[in-house]
């Protein structure tokens, strides 16, 4: 069978908490290879905005499988973007608000949900040539994956970067408030029992507190095959 680096390319996983600077450095990473972007999070919200649309409780499993069976989540990768559809509808711009990344964090610790997405996300990385990025993607979705990387922040580094970024999108959120959801998150994240959010035992981990997106693209580079 051929690796993925004898294909189109490689196959990059990044993992690691909200504010970390996941989703930037994805973007682009992915733009400096000439690699698609995966924005696996996008899947969870998907069905968080489902879930809220409905009026579905979600501790109802029942009610959960049914709905997960009849609906189809995927995303189309384009450049630096990851557009999010629900059957045919677009629900990209629909998928940053506060209230959808509560309820995210809430269905991604259902077993049912993580696998009912586990084999949407393998079928992005068929050609290689990706930057896969989520909580799980070199401990579980793609355990394979040529380079994987776990990028932290600290806490206020984190706190910051989401602040600035509510401020930008006109959110009415304080300081405080993005810090308590991070903190909330990331403890859901960390200690649910199905895929927690933790590094790869070969993941090159990367604490981006101090450094810029440029500093971090560039020591990710030296860890890429072909490309240092
Ligand atoms: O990266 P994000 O903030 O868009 O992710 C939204 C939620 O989905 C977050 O609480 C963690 C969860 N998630 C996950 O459990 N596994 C992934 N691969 C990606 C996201």
């Amino acid at each position: 069978m051929k690796t993925f680096a004898q294909r189109r390319g490689l196959l990059i996983t990044i993992d690691g908490p909200a504010g970390a600077g996941k989703s930037t450095t994805a973007r682009a990473l992915a733009s400096r290879l000439g690699y698609a972007y995966l924005d696996t999070g996008a899947l969870y919200r998907a069905v968080a905005w489902v879930v809220r649309r409905t009026g579905i409780d979600c501790a109802d499993v029942g009610a959960m499988e049914a709905l997960l069976s009849s609906i189809d989540v995927h995303v189309s990768l384009e450049e630096g973007v990851t557009r999010t559809f629900i059957d045919n509808q677009e629900i990209t711009e629909q998928l940053r608000s506060p209230d959808i990344s509560r309820l995210a964090s809430t269905v991604a610790a259902l077993p049912h949900v993580r696998n009912r997405l586990l084999p949407i996300q393998a079928r992005y990385s068929r050609e290689g040539g990706i930057v896969a990025e989520g909580r799980d993607m070199g401990t579980r979705v793609f355990p394979d994956a040529d380079v994987k990387f776990f990028l932290e922040a600290d806490l206020e580094t984190r706190t910051t970067r989401r602040y600035q970024e509510a401020v930008r999108a006109g959110h009415a959120e304080t300081r405080r408030d993005i810090r308590l959801a991070i903190q909330e998150r990331d403890a859901n994240d960390r200690s649910r029992a199905t895929a927690p959010l933790k590094p790869a035992a070969d993941a090159v981990v990367i604490d981006s507190s101090s450094l810029t997106v440029d500093q971090v693209v560039e020591n990710m580079m030296e860890w890429i095959p072909g490309h240092s």
